[in-house]
């Protein structure tokens, strides 16, 4: 038995078919029921929008003997033959996996010959962007003088690599991302033809999870239906997909507000025993924020990526415990551990190190942000803090001090400026402050280390903190980034307020 995938078998067939995508198809439809179709179509967008079902459509269209309203009957012997691919003049040509450059110069020969079968040669060329210049060439060459009844669709994820000399030679369409309701929609309308049930949580999940993509959101559910069977849950979507629970991650983000370490530290390890992967908890601790974040700024139109009816009430809590800058330091945090756990094996480490960092951001205490606004001027707050950093001699990310050190050199001497931002200020120890290159940049780093630059900085720091500093520059090893950084951080700074930042 062979089992045809649900994206697949979900192909539109017409142009009625397609979900979202209105103003392409509006376009199109008229072009064909006016008998004024372009001789080359360029379609971008993201994956699993519709672009190559666009594209068959048209190519069905234009050799439809049935053709109403510019939609193709899908019955005639045309129709049947290029929806099952036997279709001699609609020529299908994957950029990505060979380059094209024989095809294109096999296409270069045989676009000229009239139709074998039908009324029009359709060429539609998937992921044109990956094609080598020379067969971009040839191409254009094509499409400088267009055959008679030859129409080109040429399809693409990276509008951006496509040569201006191919897009000037194209009606251009941009595919969007479809909606989350959208896409909801039409996984009801699959799961209920295929007698799947599923609890709205478990849909919301999956269309959210797509990221404006059909073919992943039907994928995702012909996975899940092929491991939990014709009933399918929330839990059950999670656990397929490695997802972590949008409840856990409210709370463990909520004791890292609270500030209690022991109880992060604790479902970490519960998380982790449970398989689940470092990365996956930091990304997710993301999205989580990111929804928190949405929140705080735009309210109730907020859409969002993991927060669900069970998290919600916890999630209006922290609204009034967190700030936005609290958020995107948190933020900054993640994402930055994210990309160290990619390359990392010390994986359990570096999560608890970041959510200790987030925890240690709510050290003083927390203002909320409506009572901010009444009592505390933004001024002093501010200035509080920048005197709270250079106290604990912690660098934080999107550091003021760094930042007003950065000013002061660039207003003194912008080439000097130009060579110091490319570093980072690690923090100080008493009156000797720590600036961090990564490997490549070398020349920046022994440039500041002459006399002049130093001096400069020296001035800047001297101003600033109304006393004599001494600046030292230091390495930050690119290749073992982690370890080393934290290394060298504990070195300096000792183990109590060390702290990395990027
Ligand atoms: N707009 C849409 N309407 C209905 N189904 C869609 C739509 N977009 C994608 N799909 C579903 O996803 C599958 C793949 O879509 P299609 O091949 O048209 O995407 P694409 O935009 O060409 O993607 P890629 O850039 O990855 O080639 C279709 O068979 C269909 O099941
Ligand atoms: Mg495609
Ligand atoms: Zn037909």
């Amino acid at each position: 038995m062979t089992y045809l995938a649900l994206y697949r078998a979900w192909r539109p067939q017409r142009f009625m078919e397609v979900v979202g995508q209105e103003k392409t198809v509006i376009a199109l439809r008229n072009a064909l029921c006016e008998g004024r179709l372009s001789h080359a179509y360029l379609f971008s967008g993201p994956r699993g929008t519709g672009k190559t079902s666009i594209a068959k459509i048209i190519a069905k269209a234009v050799n439809c003997v049935n053709l109403e309203q510019g939609e193709p009957c899908n019955q005639c012997s045309s129709c049947h033959d290029i929806n099952n691919g036997n279709f001699m003049d609609v020529i299908e040509i994957d950029a990505a996996s060979n380059r094209g450059i024989d095809e294109i110069r096999d296409l270069r020969e045989k676009v000229r010959v009239l139709p074998a079968q039908g009324k029009h040669k359709v060429y539609i060329i998937d992921e044109v962007h990956m094609l080598t210049t020379e067969a971009f060439n040839a191409l254009l060459k094509t499409l400088e003088e267009p055959p008679e009844s030859v129409i080109f669709i040429l399809a693409t994820t990276e509008l951006q690599k496509i040569p201006a000399t191919i897009r000037s030679r194209c009606q251009s369409y941009n595919f969007r991302r479809l909606s989350t309701a959208e896409i909801i929609a039409r996984l009801e309308e699959v799961a209920d033809s295929g007698g799947i049930k599923l609890e709205p949580e478990a849909l919301q999940i999956i269309a959210r999870r797509a990221n404006g993509g059909l073919r992943d959101a039907l994928s995702t559910l012909d996975q899940i239906y092929s491991y939990k069977g014709n009933d399918v849950n929330k839990a059950d979507v999670q656990e397929v997909l490695g997802l972590v629970d949008d409840v856990f991650l409210a709370k463990l983000i909520d004791a890292a507000i609270d500030r209690n370490t022991g109880a992060v530290i604790d479902m970490l390890n519960t998380a982790l025993s449970q398989g689940k992967e470092a990365q996956q908890l930091a990304r997710e601790a993301s999205l989580y924020l990111r929804d928190l974040l949405l929140y705080l700024v735009i309210g109730e139109q907020a859409e969002w990526s993991v927060v669900s009816e069970g998290s919600r009430p916890i999630l209006e809590k922290q609204k009034l415990k967190i700030d936005k800058n609290q958020i995107l330091k948190a933020l900054r945090i993640l994402t930055d551990t994210t990309d160290k756990l990619r390359f990392s094996e010390g994986q359990k480490f570096l999560l608890e190190l970041a959510f200790l960092q987030i925890a240690s951001l709510f050290e003083d205490q927390v203002i909320p942000v409506t009572a901010a606004s009444t009592n505390v001027p933004k001024r002093s707050k501010t200035a509080a803090r920048s005197e709270q950093v250079v106290k604990s001699g912690r660098a934080e990310a999107g550091d003021p001090l760094w930042g007003k050190i950065l000013t002061g050199v660039k207003d003194k001497k912008i080439p000097t400026h130009a060579l110091l931002v490319q570093g980072r200020l690690l923090g100080n120890k008493e009156n000797t402050f720590y600036v961090g290159y990564k490997k490549g940049y070398k020349f920046h780093k022994e440039k500041m280390e002459e006399k002049e630059n130093r001096e400069i900085v020296k001035t800047v720091l001297k101003e600033i903190m109304g006393k004599e500093c001494e600046i030292q520059f230091i390495f930050l090893d690119d290749d073992q980034y982690n370890d080393i950084i934290v290394k060298k951080a504990i070195e300096f700074f000792g183990e109590d307020i060390v702290e990395i930042k990027d």
